[in-house]
C-alpha cells in the first residue's frame, strides 16, 4: 500500500499522486514528495537561533550511530507495540536510521522530515535496502500535511526537544493518530559511573559552555522533565516502558562525540561565536588531558546507555 494525501484539500491519492479534488500535484524530487515550502523552524526560545539539519546531513550517521545493536534492539522493542500491519509515521526520519529498520514490521511508513538534505541519505538507504514501502516526505511536524486519524502508529526519535512548538507537534500528532493508535518516542539515560571520555566531554562541555554563554547547549523543544507531563496532557494513557533489550554497555566513541563538538554538527549547537567555542575547545581540551593523557580520544573504555520508550494511546 502506497498511499498519499493531497497537502491542500487532503484527500487520498493513488498512482500519480495527482488530487482527484483540486487537481494539484504533490512534486516530487529526488523521490521525496515535498509538501513543505522553507518554514522558519531556527528561532529557539532563548534568543539563538538553532542550525538545520541541512548542514549536518552529510555527517550525521558517523557522528551519531555507529552501535548495530542499538538500533537493531530498539526497532524490534518498538515493533512489538505495533498492530500487525501498521501504517506509521516516523516523524523526524532523518536520514532513516530507524526508518528502514521499523519498514518490515509496516504495511506503509511515512518518513517525514523537514531537512531535504537528510531525507536524500535516507532516500539512498532505502533503495539500497530494496525496500518499498517508505514513502519519504518532506513535511513540517507542526503542521502535517495528513488527515485526521491516518495513522496507526507514530514515532518520533530525537526530535521532541528540537522543536520549539512542541504542544503543537503532539497536538499534529494526536489528530492524525488513529483512535486508539500508537505514538512512541524514546528517553536516553548514559550512565556517567564510573565516567567515560566522552561522558566526560558531554559534562565539560556543557559546563564551560554555560559559563561563556556560547550558546550551545540548550535546545528549543521539551527538555527530558518536560517530555512525560507535556505528553500527558495529550494522551489519555502514557507509560514508561523499560526492556531489558534496552540497556546496553557500549564501547565508548570519544572522538564521535569530540566530532560533534568540535566541528559543530551537534543538533543544539547554533549561532556560535567562533573565538568563544575555540576558546572553550582549548580549556576542554586541556582538561581531558590532565585526566585521561594527551591520547583521550582513543582511550578505550565502556559506557552504559539505557532507553526507555514513551508509549502513548490515543
Ligand atoms: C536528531 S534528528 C533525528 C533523526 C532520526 N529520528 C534519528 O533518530 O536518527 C532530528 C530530525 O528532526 C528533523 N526536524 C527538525 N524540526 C522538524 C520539523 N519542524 N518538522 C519535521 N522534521 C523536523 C530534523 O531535520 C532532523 O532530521
Amino acid at each position: 500500500m502506497n498511499r498519499i494525501f493531497c497537502p491542500d484539500c487532503l484527500i487520498p491519492l493513488s498512482g500519480a499522486f495527482i488530487c482527484p479534488d483540486c487537481g494539484g500535484e504533490i512534486p516530487q524530487s529526488g523521490g521525496i514528495y515535498i509538501m513543505t515550502g522553507d518554514p522558519t523552524i531556527s528561532a529557539g526560545n532563548n534568543g539563538y537561533n538553532y542550525i538545520g539539519f541541512d548542514t549536518i546531513a552529510s555527517v550525521y550517521d558517523d557522528t551519531r550511530y555507529g552501535d548495530d545493536e542499538v538500533v537493531e534492539n530498539l526497532g524490534t522493542v518498538v515493533a512489538e507495540h505495533f498492530p500487525p500491519g501498521a501504517v506509521l509515521l516516523d516523524l523526524g526520519a532523518g536520514t532513516g536510521i530507524h526508518t528502514v529498520n521499523l519498514a518490515n514490521a509496516c504495511s506503509a511508513v511515512y518518513a517525514c522530515d523537514i531537512s531535504v538534505n537528510m531525507l536524500e541519505k535516507l532516500v539512498l538507504k532505502t533503495s539500497d535496502k530494496g525496500l518499498t514501502n517508505i514513502i519519504p516526505v518532506r513535511a513540517n511536524a507542526l503542521d502535517l500535511p495528513f488527515p485526521d486519524n491516518t495513522f496507526d502508529a507514530v514515532i518520533a526519535i530525537h526530535l521532541l526537544h528540537l522543536i520549539k512548538n512542541t504542544d503543537m507537534v503532539i497536538s499534529e500528532i494526536c489528530r492524525t493518530l488513529k483512535p486508539g493508535g500508537v505514538f512512541i518516542s524514546t528517553l536516553i539515560h548514559f550512565d556517567n559511573n564510573p565516567p567515560s571520555v566522552s561522558g566526560r566531554i558531554d559534562e565539560i562541555y556543557e559546563r564551560l559552555g554555560r559559563q561563556n554563554h556560547i550558546g550551545l547547549i540548550d535546545s528549543p523543544g521539551w527538555s527530558k522533565e518536560e517530555i512525560d507531563p507535556g505528553l500527558r496532557k495529550a494522551f489519555p494513557s502514557v507509560k514508561i516502558v523499560s526492556d531489558p533489550r534496552l540497556n546496553f554497555t557500549l564501547p565508548d566513541h570519544p572522538a564521535r562525540v569530540w566530532r560533534q563538538i568540535a566541528d559543530l554538527t551537534r543538533s543544539s549547537q547554533i549561532d556560535v561565536d567562533k573565538k568563544l567555542h575555540d576558546r572553550v575547545m582549548t580549556e576542554l581540551r586541556d582538561i581531558l588531558t590532565a585526566e585521561f593523557g594527551p591520547d583521550f580520544l582513543d582511550t578505550q573504555s565502556d559506557r552504559k546507555l539505557s532507553i526507555d520508550l514513551i508509549v502513548c494511546k490515543k
